[in-house]
C-alpha cells in the first residue's frame, strides 16, 4: 500500500459532483480541501479529468439511479480513450453496495464510504501508479476494513482529522462564499424502518465542542458570516468531557448513546456539553457569526434548555427543519420514530411558545407501506396545522437492508404514491403562500447571497460592482425565506453579498418574498 506524499497529485486534475444532502456537500468540501493540499487540481469538466469522482447519496433509488448512469457513461469514456482515467465511487452508495459493486461495473477504480473518506487520498494514489490489483488498496469502506471491528472511537478518530484538517476551500476562496457547514454529529442511531443512514454513515459520533469551536472561529476568520451546524439529529448533540480518548492532546470525538440513552444522565462529577450549551459557545464566542442555524432536529427530545438559548441568542436564527414523515399515528409507529402527531405537535406549540416567528420545515414521505387514504389524510392535516414554511416531500422508496426492505411489501402502487406526493405538495403550497404573505409590510433581515438567478439570466453577464437598469439580489431571511429585492442604482452587488440587510417586504409568492432595500448599512 502506497503512502500518500505531499506532491502526490502534481499535475493531476480531478472532476467531483456531489449527489445529495447538505452532508455529502461538506464531504465534498473536505475531500477538496485534503486533495487539493496534496497538489491536486480541480476542473469542472468531467472530459478533462483524470480523476473522476462520484460522491452518491443512497436515501432513495433515484440518487443511486443518476450516480450509476454517470458511471455508464464513464464506462464508455474510458473505453473509448487511451489515456488513464480514475473513476472512484464514494459516499453512501459505495458505502451501500460494498465491494461487490467493482464486479458489476469493472470501470470503477475505487471505492470510499463516508466514514472512510481520510483514506481517500491513498486509494486514488494506489490507482494512479498502479492498477491496484489488491481489493484493501481499492475499496475502503467501514462494512469492508478491520477499522470496524477495532473500537469504533479509534476508527472515528481518524476521520475526525477530516473536520480538523479544514483548513482552506479553494471553492470558497474562489467564489467569496459567505456560507459554510459544519458537522457536530456523525451517522445516526435511530434506524427509522425506511432509512439507509444508519448503515451507511453508521453510529452516531458526536466532535469534541473545543473542535467545533475553533472551526467556527476558524471560518469565521476567512470571512464566513452563517453558519450551518449539521448532523442527522442534532438536537441529541451530547459530548461527555473526560470520557474520550485523545488526539494529539485534544479531545477525540466520541460516539454517541445507544438508542434512547440521550437521556441518562452523566456520572457524577463529569462535564457534559449538550446541543443547547454548544449553540450558546458558538454564539458567545464567535460572535462574527451572524447567523448561525442547525440541521436537522429530531422532534423527540428537543428540551427547553435549546429553545431557551435560541430565544437568548439573536443571531441564532429563528428556524427548525424538524421531519414530522407522517401525519398517521400507525404510520409512525410503522417508521419507528418514536413520537406520537400529539407529542410533534406538542413540541412545535413549544417552540412557538419560546420563539413566536419560529419558521418551521419539514420532510414528508408519501405511500410508506400500509399507507392508507386516510392515513395521507392525517398527513395533509398536519402540514396545514404546523403551518410549515416549506416541506420536502418524497415518494417512498424501499432500500435493501432497511427493516422496512426486509418486512414491509411496498404495497402502495406508484401512481397513488405520485397522486399523493403532488396533492401533498399541492397543499404545502397553499401553507407556503400563507406563511409569505403574512410578512407584506413587514421588514425582514435578509442575508443576501447573489444577484438573483432571473436577473442574472436577463440582464446577460453582469459584473459585480456595475449596476444595470434593474439587478435584482436574492438573500435569505433568518428564518429561510427566499427573499428578492431591487438593487438600488447607487449601490453595487458585490458591496451587499454576504451582508445582513433590512428588506421592507412589499409582496409575496409561494415561496419568495418580494421587498425593497429598507436601508443600507453604513459601510455599503
Ligand atoms: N424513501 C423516501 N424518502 C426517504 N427519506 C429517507 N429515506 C427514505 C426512503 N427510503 C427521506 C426522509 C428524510 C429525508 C432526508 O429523506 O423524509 O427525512
Ligand atoms: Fe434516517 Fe431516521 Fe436517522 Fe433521519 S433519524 S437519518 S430518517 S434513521
Amino acid at each position: 500500500m502506497h503512502t500518500v506524499t505531499p506532491t502526490a497529485g502534481n499535475g493531476f486534475q480531478v472532476y467531483l459532483e456531489t449527489f445529495g444532502c447538505q452532508m455529502n456537500e461538506l464531504d465534498s468540501e473536505l475531500v477538496r480541501g485534503q486533495l487539493a493540499a496534496l497538489g491536486y487540481r480541480f476542473t469542472t469538466n468531467a472530459a478533462e479529468a483524470d480523476v473522476v469522482l462520484y460522491n452518491t447519496c443512497s436515501v432513495r433509488q433515484q440518487a443511486e439511479n443518476k450516480a450509476l448512469s454517470r458511471v455508464g457513461l464513464m464506462g464508455i469514456r474510458k473505453q473509448e480513450s487511451d489515456r488513464r482515467l480514475v473513476l472512484g465511487v464514494i459516499g453512501c452508495m459505495a458505502e451501500r453496495e460494498g465491494a461487490g459493486m467493482l464486479k458489476r461495473y469493472p470501470q470503477i477504480d475505487l471505492l470510499c464510504g463516508p466514514g472512510e473518506l481520510d483514506r481517500l487520498p491513498m486509494l486514488i494514489d494506489n490507482a494512479l501508479k498502479a492498477d491496484a490489483s489488491v481489493l484493501a488498496d481499492r475499496v475502503a469502506l467501514q462494512g469492508n476494513t478491520s477499522r470496524r471491528t477495532a473500537t469504533l472511537a479509534a476508527a472515528e478518530d481518524n476521520l475526525e482529522m477530516l473536520d480538523l484538517s479544514r483548513a482552506f476551500d479553494p471553492d470558497r476562496a474562489t467564489s467569496g462564499a459567505r456560507s459554510a457547514y459544519v458537522r457536530i454529529t456523525r451517522g445516526c442511531n435511530k434506524f427509522c424502518t425506511y432509512c439507509v443512514v444508519p448503515y451507511t454513515r453508521g453510529a452516531e459520533v458526536h466532535r469534541p465542542p473545543d473542535a467545533i469551536v475553533d472551526e467556527c472561529r476558524m471560518l469565521a476568520d476567512q470571512g464566513v458570516v452563517e453558519i450551518t451546524l449539521l448532523g442527522q439529529t442534532v438536537n441529541h448533540y451530547r459530548y461527555e468531557h473526560g470520557a474520550a480518548l485523545t488526539v494529539g492532546g485534544e479531545e477525540a470525538a466520541q460516539v454517541g448513546p445507544g438508542l434512547g440513552a440521550f437521556r441518562r444522565t452523566a456520572p457524577v462529577g463529569a462535564r457534559v456539553t449538550s446541543f443547547a450549551d454548544l449553540l450558546a459557545r458558538i454564539h458567545d464566542e464567535v460572535p462574527s457569526i451572524a447567523r448561525l442555524r442547525f440541521v436537522t432536529s429530531y422532534p423527540r427530545d428537543f428540551g427547553d434548555d435549546i429553545l431557551a438559548v435560541m430565544r437568548d441568542s439573536p443571531r441564532i436564527c429563528r428556524y427548525l427543519h424538524v421531519p414530522a414523515q407522517s401525519g398517521s399515528n400507525r404510520v409512525l409507529k410503522t417508521m419507528n420514530r418514536g413520537y406520537t402527531v400529539e407529542e410533534y405537535l406538542e413540541f412545535i406549540d413549544r417552540a412557538r411558545s419560546f420563539l413566536p416567528d419560529v419558521s418551521i420545515a419539514g420532510d414528508f414521505i408519501v405511500g410508506f407501506p400500509t399507507e392508507t387514504e386516510e392515513d395521507f389524510e392525517a398527513s395533509a392535516a398536519l402540514v396545514r396545522r404546523v403551518g410549515f414554511k416549506n416541506n420536502f416531500i418524497f415518494k417512498y422508496s424501499p432500500r435493501p437492508g432497511t427493516t422496512a426492505w426486509d418486512r414491509l411489501p411496498d404495497d402502495v402502487p406508484d401512481e397513488v404514491k405520485r397522486r399523493r406526493n403532488n396533492a401533498l405538495l399541492a397543499v404545502q403550497g397553499e401553507v407556503s403562500a400563507e406563511v409569505h404573505g403574512a410578512y407584506a409590510g413587514r421588514t425582514v433581515e435578509v442575508f443576501v447571497e447573489q444577484i438573483s438567478q432571473q436577473s442574472a439570466a436577463r440582464t446577460g453577464n453582469v459584473e459585480l460592482g456595475w449596476a444595470p437598469a434593474r439587478v435584482q439580489m436574492s438573500g435569505r431571511t433568518g428564518g429561510d425565506l427566499i427573499t428578492v429585492f431591487d438593487l438600488p442604482a447607487d449601490v453595487s452587488a458585490a458591496s451587499l453579498i454576504g451582508r445582513v440587510v433590512p428588506v421592507r417586504v412589499t409582496g409575496a409568492g409561494t415561496l419568495i418574498l418580494y421587498g425593497e432595500l429598507a436601508g443600507v448599512p453604513a459601510a455599503c
